[in-house]
């Protein structure tokens, strides 16, 4: 089985993205089911039920979010009611929408976790204890488990990644907006890596206008983050190969589109 996921889609530059490469990825790599982490969406803030429905058309099955999944206060009306969509599982308990979510692939269950990062973030329950008892709730229905950890640090990732080691079938970051070339099959058969990438504009500070980054951090002052509308765009992405039965992966290969790479070419 072949897992294709996409990193953190921000604004429309990023939405645009998916709608054009999504199914030109999936076309050339024809994966059994696609991720897409959406927590910067809509305008760089959290996600809209229209874009929900827009990813899932585009090709995506399953959506994963982070520490801007309540930036967009209408997610509260259809987090709920979508159920192809996951937000972090250390959320406070009672919080609304799910950790853990099953999604179907040939008759094959796949289960899909999303958890956040502590370190350098706003203080949530331990991942590491959450995600632990979802592995052993998921293990119950299915070998193949995906992680979207949604984190900053690369050690707190890369702590995850060895926690999970031969338990799950992937543990892939987000939230840094930064692709990382660690990919890598762990020993236990656990596809890594700290941090896909975004997806979005290219010319800019993690998909933020590089003016307004730059202002903030040279005045200190509460500037807010522009999402340009227009520009040179990226797309970050991985594909994880995926042994059906066992549930180990075999593979792991990073996808970078943009216009400083030659694999734009392919597409
Ligand atoms: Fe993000
Ligand atoms: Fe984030």
């Amino acid at each position: 089985m072949k897992i294709l996921f996409v990193g953190d889609v921000v604004g429309s530059m990023g939405r645009e993205m998916i709608s054009e490469y999504l199914p030109k990825l999936k076309k050339k790599h024809l994966p059994d089911f696609t991720i897409v982490n959406g927590e910067n969406a809509a305008s760089g803030r959290g996600i809209t039920e229209k874009i929900y429905k827009r990813f899932l058309q585009d090709g995506a099955d399953m959506v994963t979010l982070g520490n801007h999944t309540w930036d967009n206060k209408d997610i509260f009306e259809f987090i709920d009611s979508s159920k192809k969509m996951v937000r972090p599982a250390n959320f406070p308990e009672g919080t609304p929408g799910s950790g853990l979510v099953f999604g179907e692939v040939h008759g094959k269950t796949i289960a899909v976790i999303n958890a956040q990062g502590r370190t350098f973030m706003p203080p949530l329950d331990d991942p590491f204890k959450i995600v632990d008892e979802l592995v052993d709730e998921a293990k119950k229905k299915t070998s193949v488990i995906f992680v979207d950890f949604h984190a900053e640090a690369t050690s707190e990732k890369q702590a995850m990644g060895w926690f999970l080691d031969g338990r799950v079938s992937a543990v892939i970051g987000t939230h840094t907006h930064v692709q990382t070339a660690d990919n890598r099959v762990l020993p236990g058969g656990t596809a890594f890596m700290c941090d896909v990438g975004m997806t979005g504009p290219y010319d800019e500070v993690l998909g933020m206008s590089k003016d307004s980054v730059l202002k903030r951090f040279q005045t200190s002052l509460p500037v807010r983050f522009e999402v340009p509308k227009d520009g040179r765009k990226i797309l970050s992405a991985c594909l994880i190969d995926i042994d059906n039965k066992t549930g180990k992966a075999k593979k792991i290969e990073r996808i970078l589109i943009n216009q400083d790479h030659p694999f734009m070419a392919e597409y």
